[in-house]
Formats: structure tokens, sequence, C-alpha cells
């Protein structure tokens, strides 16, 4: 990777913007008002942005090593109370990836330090709907299928945040669970059934 070349691609960048439109960075700096959450992978092959064909000031970003909504996360946590109190968003975007490294490190049993309990909460996913798994016998489809159930419980644990229930119940945010194919370049919606995965867990996690 050229650095100097970063900055050679940043200027022609704002030369390319202001060409387009001489206030764009001016407009740019007077606030941000996205409507959408995007919760991805930090894998280098999947840009948020890029793949969804929006602009700076669209979304706003998180990403982490497998697209993980730990509950005890205080990084995820404060991006999500932080857009959906404040920023007032009404989407959230949890997007999964095929060919995950996280995911696939998590089906292997190899120590990997510190990326252990980081890589357990992808574990319990795949306790929690083993019998699944396990029954499908491709090793490849098992895979893909941990990466789809995994953006499902991440939507769950966005659920389970009183802000995002509260926004639900006040303003009708929604929450989506969207795989990114790499090998096709497709952006895949899971239609996860939110109303009756609500029903599943409210009964637990209901905040008032
Ligand atoms: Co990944």
């Amino acid at each position: 990777m050229n650095i100097a070349q970063i900055f050679k691609n940043n200027h022609d960048w704002v030369q390319e913007k202001l060409n387009l439109d001489k206030n764009y960075f001016k407009n740019l700096s007077k606030g941000q008002n996205p409507d959408i959450l995007y919760i991805g992978c930090s894998d280098s092959r999947v840009s948020a942005e890029e793949l969804m064909g929006i602009a700076p000031g669209e979304a706003f970003i998180h990403r982490n090593i497998a697209n993980m909504v730990p509950n005890t996360d205080l990084s995820s946590m404060s991006v999500i109370d932080y857009a959906v109190f404040h920023l007032k968003v009404n989407h959230i975007v949890v997007c999964g990836h095929y060919y995950c490294g996280g995911v696939k490190a998590a089906m292997q049993s190899k120590d990997l330090g510190i990326l252990n309990p980081w890589l357990r909460n992808i574990r319990d996913v795949y306790r929690t709907h083993r019998f699944e798994l396990n029954a499908i016998t491709n090793e490849d489809e098992r895979y893909k299928r941990l990466v789809e159930l995994n953006v499902q419980e991440q939507c769950i644990n966005v659920i389970k945040t009183a802000e995002v229930q509260r926004a639900y119940r006040s303003r009708g945010l929604t929450v989506h669970g969207w795989v990114f194919d790499i090998h096709s370049g497709n952006l895949i919606d899971l239609k996860i059934d939110f109303p009756k995965v609500l029903e599943n867990v409210m009964e637990i996690y209901r905040l008032k």
C-alpha cells in the first residue's frame, strides 16, 4: 500500500466533489442527519457505503469482527444509543457476509487468544442453533447458514436494548438483517420476520 498515493487520491476526490458542488464540504460540515444505522463486519472486502451506493452523511456506521452486537460491548451499545436516541435513525441494519473470517474461526476449535471471548459470542449462536446447523452436511452450506443465523441473533441483540424498544413503539423504527454475498456482489435481505421474532423474544426481554 502506497500511503502517499492515499493523500493524492484524497486530493483528487476533494477536487472532484468541489467541481460538482463548490459547497459540498461546507454543507457536509453543518451536521449529520442519517436515517440508517449500519452494523457490519470489518472485513476489507465489505465496504459499507460503496455496496449500498450511498454518500457521506447517509448512514451511521459501526464495524467490528463478524458484525457483532454483544450485550456488554460498550462500543456497539454506545453506537446504537447515539444513533437511535440522538440521531433518530429509523432503520438499523445488521449486515453479515458470506466467507466471514470471524464466523469461520468460530467454527474451528483453535485457541486464538484475545479473540476467544469475541468469538465465543458466535459459538453461542452456533449452540443456540446447533440442531439446524449440524443437520447441514455440506460444510460450506453450514458456514453460510451460520453467517445468516449470526445476523439474526445480532438483530435480536439490537432489539433487546431499551432505546430500540422505545423507538420501535414510538416511531416504528425497523431492524433489518442482510447478508452481502462477496461471491456475486449482491446484497441479500434475509427477510427476518421481526414481528414473529419480537413476539418470541419479548416475553423475556421486554423493557418498559
Ligand atoms: Co467478516
